[in-house]
């Protein structure tokens, strides 16, 4: 969750943290080609990539048989759209570039079949908002319950479009049983390790990427003082890549985070870390750049570029995966406001676009009727592409006329 920026953070000096890794430091490996294929069936992982050298302590996913998922009916799209206007749809456009295009959802919302027609005739890839969190599939210390993932990913496969799993690691999101009861270092890590392989095993060669470790920094580029952090140290971040490679070898494993965007100790801290886990061969193949933006005070062209860029040459993959931009406190009327949100999705898609290794763009939600921002802030916004009927913004037609004409 994005936090306010007036919380505390715990500095967790980047020299004790590179140290760390410069103690473990090994060669590193070479990394075979993986650029996704043109509207990817589901099974159609990327072909994977970099070996893991197992460092860490690991665990067995438990042997449990889970009860088989009663997936929901989904309602068909509605046609509604003219074959000419279907040849300039999203994604039509973005498979034509090797492009993922996604939007983040729950299956809760697909039983609107408008809903369903525009996601899926716009959109080649989904992402999971809610349901592949720790409070919706681990409940209870030896229950799991995939349902909701298993139906989101039911419904991708039933559409052809990828499935951006999110997140095996993050400091919100889990059950209250987690943070309780005493444990030692070693039961941290077997709780975590459990937790991790059994996911990300359940869902095996059915997720494009996954987000492994999620908001692992405050935005001064120190480490966050995360539950995960306290009880087993820096090493969990380098522990979840071990264990989500050994689980799901076929997944893309990516460090998400926000406000890293641009150029400030953030995205310093962030390049520092990635950098040392490459050179200690730990499997992390890419960096998630959240963009939960605003109108104002947004990184330039420039950094964005930048930032992206120094990644890719690290050979590491950019994606683009929480992007939405807030309209509110701004006086200007809906029409200025749109038109520089038009502007600001504008610039990061075409950042991306300039960026080789950027092929995933996520916006957080699919209209702005399910955004999570209203909810969180407790005013009425418009931050995606969408608006609450379902009809394209400015922003649509600003990131439709760069995939045609870039
Ligand atoms: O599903 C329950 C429902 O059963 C219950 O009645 C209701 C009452 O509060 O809560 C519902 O769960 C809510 C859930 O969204 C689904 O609507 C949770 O309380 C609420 O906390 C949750 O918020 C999500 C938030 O992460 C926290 O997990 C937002 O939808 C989701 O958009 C947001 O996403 C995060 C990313 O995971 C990480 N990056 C930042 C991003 C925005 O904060």
């Amino acid at each position: 969750m994005v936090k306010s920026q007036s919380m505390q953070p715990h500095r967790i000096p980047l020299l004790v943290l590179t140290l760390w890794m410069s103690a473990c430091s090994v060669a590193l490996p070479s990394l075979p080609d993986r650029t996704p294929g043109v509207s990817p069936p589901i099974s159609d992982t990327p072909s994977v990539p970099r070996p893991s050298k197992t460092k860490f302590p690991s665990c067995e996913p438990p042997a449990i048989s889970f009860p088989q998922t009663t997936i929901p009916e989904f309602p068909s799209p509605v046609q509604t759209s003219s074959p000419s206007d279907l040849n300039l749809t999203l994604r039509k456009l973005a498979d034509q570039r090797d492009m993922y295009i996604g939007a983040a959802g729950d299956a809760s919302q697909y039983s609107d079949p408008e809903y369903v027609q525009l996601l899926t005739q716009e959109f080649n890839m989904i992402a999971a908002e809610n349901a592949m969190k720790w409070q919706v599939l681990h409940p209870e210390p030896d229950r799991y319950d995939f349902s909701a993932g298993d139906a989101l990913v039911a419904f991708a496969k039933i559409h052809n479009m990828a499935v951006y799993g999110h997140v095996l690691v993050w400091d919100y999101g889990y059950p209250a049983w987690v943070a309780e009861g005493n444990r030692s270092r070693d039961e941290w890590i077997q709780l975590l390790c459990t937790h991790v392989k059994t996911v990300a095993n359940h869902y095996r060669g059915q997720i494009y990427a996954w987000h492994v470790v999620n908001e692992a920094f405050e935005n001064d580029g120190s480490l966050r003082k995360t539950l995960w952090m306290q009880a087993i140290g820096p090493e969990y971040i380098a522990m979840a890549f071990q264990w989500a490679r050994e689980a799901d070898p076929g997944a893309l494993l990516i460090l998400n985070d926000h406000f890293g965007e641009g150029l400030n100790e953030k995205s310093e801290a962030i390049y520092a870390l990635v950098q040392g886990l490459l050179q200690m061969g730990v499997p992390i193949d890419g960096v998630g750049m959240q963009m939960h933006l605003w109108l104002w005070g947004p990184p330039t062209s420039q950094e964005l570029e930048a930032n992206m860029q120094r990644l890719a040459d690290l050979d590491l993959d950019v994606h683009i995966t929480e992007m939405d931009v807030r309209t509110q406190q701004s006086s200007d009327s809906e029409e200025v406001k749109l038109a520089a949100q038009a502007d600001t999705y504008r610039k990061v898609f075409a950042a991306c676009l300039a960026t080789q290794r950027c092929k995933v763009f996520v916006t957080w939600g699919l209209t702005d009727r399910y955004s999570w921002i209203p909810i969180h802030t407790g005013h009425p916004d418009a931050p995606l592409l969408f608006d609450e009927n379902g009809l394209p913004k400015p922003a649509y037609f600003a990131i439709r006329v760069l995939l045609k004409n870039p």
